[in-house]
C-alpha cells in the first residue's frame, strides 16, 4: 500500500497519534465496559443515536441541490483522511464529494442501470442519494434497513429533493420470515458498513441473504480478514475493530458457502478509503449458485 500521501515523519506521527486512542478505546470497550456488539448496542448508536440526531437536525434543509447536500457543500473543516491508499487533508467536503465519487465507480460495472439497485442497511440513504447524478445511477433504488428513523429521515430527504426514484422499506437481516425478504429476490444488492454491526450473528446473515435469492451480493465492509498487523495502518484498524467488535468471518463465511456450491466469490479487494485513518474496507462481490449450477 502506498501511504506516501505525507512525508514519513508526518505519517508516523498521524498513525501514532490514532493508534494510542485506538488503544485507551480499547481498554475502556473492550476491557472495562465489556462491550459485546449485539442488537442493542447497534439500535442505541443508530436508531436512538446517529440516526435520531440526522432526522432531528434536518440539515438537508439548508441546502439548495441534492448533490451539495450528499457533498457537504461549505464544510470547511480540515480532516485528516484516506483517500486511495493515502494519508489526505482536506476538507469535510472535499471527503464527501471523492466519497460519492468512490461509490459510484466502486459499483459502476457490477450494478446495471436499467435495474432496480437496493441497499440493505441503508441508514438514512446517503449512499443511494449520492449516486444520483452520477454514470453509477441505477433506474430504481430501495433503501432497507431496521431503523425506522433512519428510513423515515431518508423518505422526507427525497420529498424535500423531489426524489421519485428511491423507496424506503423495513428489513431485518436476522429474519428469514421478515415480509420484505422477498422484495430481495432477483435483485442487485449492496451494503456499505452494514455487516459490521452484525458481526456476532454472520452465519445467520449470510444464511438469511443466501435464502432470499438476490442475483448479486455487493459488500463494501470492514473486515479484520483483509488487514496485515505488519502494516502500522492496518494494525491502527485492527486495534479499532477489536475496540468495538466489529467482525473478522465475513470473508472467511463466504468462503466457506462457496465450498459448498452455495455461491460464487467475483471478487474480494481491500480499499483503502475513510474519513479517518482506521476502519476501510473491503469490496466483496458474490453471487449465490441455483443448486447444481
Ligand atoms: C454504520 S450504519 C451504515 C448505514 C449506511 N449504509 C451508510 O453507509 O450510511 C449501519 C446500518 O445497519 C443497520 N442495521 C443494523 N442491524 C440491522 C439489521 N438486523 N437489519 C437491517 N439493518 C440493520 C443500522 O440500523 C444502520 O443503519
Amino acid at each position: 500500500m502506498n501511504n506516501i500521501g505525507v512525508g514519513k515523519y508526518l505519517y508516523l506521527a498521524l498513525v501514532a497519534k490514532d493508534f494510542f486512542r485506538n488503544i485507551l478505546l480499547y481498554v475502556k470497550r473492550r476491557l472495562i465496559k465489556r462491550a459485546i456488539r449485539s442488537v442493542t448496542l447497534t439500535r442505541h448508536e443508530y436508531d436512538e443515536g446517529a440516526w435520531q440526531s440526522i432526522f432531528a437536525e434536518r440539515a438537508w434543509e439548508s441546502f439548495d441541490s441534492l448533490e451539495d447536500y450528499v457533498c457537504a457543500k461549505n464544510d470547511s473543516r480540515k480532516i485528516v483522511c484516506l483517500i486511495d491508499g493515502k494519508i489526505s487533508k482536506v476538507t469535510a467536503g472535499e471527503y464527501y464529494r471523492f466519497r460519492r465519487d468512490n461509490l459510484a465507480t466502486l459499483l459502476s460495472g457490477w450494478v446495471d442501470a436499467q435495474q432496480e439497485l437496493i441497499e440493505l442497511g441503508c441508514g438514512y440513504g446517503i449512499n443511494l442519494f449520492s449516486l444520483i447524478g452520477t454514470a453509477a445511477q441505477p433506474k430504481y433504488m430501495v433503501g432497507m434497513d431496521v431503523s425506522e428513523k433512519g428510513l423515515t429521515a431518508g423518505g422526507q430527504i427525497a420529498g424535500y429533493f423531489n426524489i421519485d426514484n428511491v423507496e424506503f422499506l423495513n428489513i431485518d437481516l436476522l429474519d428469514v420470515n421478515h415480509k420484505n425478504m422477498a422484495i430481495i429476490n432477483g435483485k442487485t444488492v449492496f451494503t456499505y458498513y452494514c455487516l459490521e454491526q452484525l458481526g456476532n450473528y454472520m452465519d445467520q446473515v449470510l444464511d438469511n441473504l443466501i435464502k432470499a435469492k438476490p442475483k448479486r451480493v455487493i459488500h463494501i465492509e470492514p473486515t479484520r480478514e483483509i488487514l496485515d498487523p505488519s502494516i502500522l495502518l492496518d494494525l491502527n484498524s485492527i486495534i479499532y475493530s477489536h475496540s468495538m467488535d466489529y467482525p473478522s468471518t465475513l470473508i472467511a463465511g463466504l468462503k466457506a458457502r462457496e465450498e459448498v456450491q452455495e455461491l460464487k466469490i467475483l471478487k474480494i479487494e481491500k480499499r483503502v478509503f475513510a474519513p479517518t485513518l482506521r476502519h476501510y474496507p473491503a469490496f466483496i462481490v458474490w453471487e449465490p449458485r441455483e443448486s447444481g449450477s
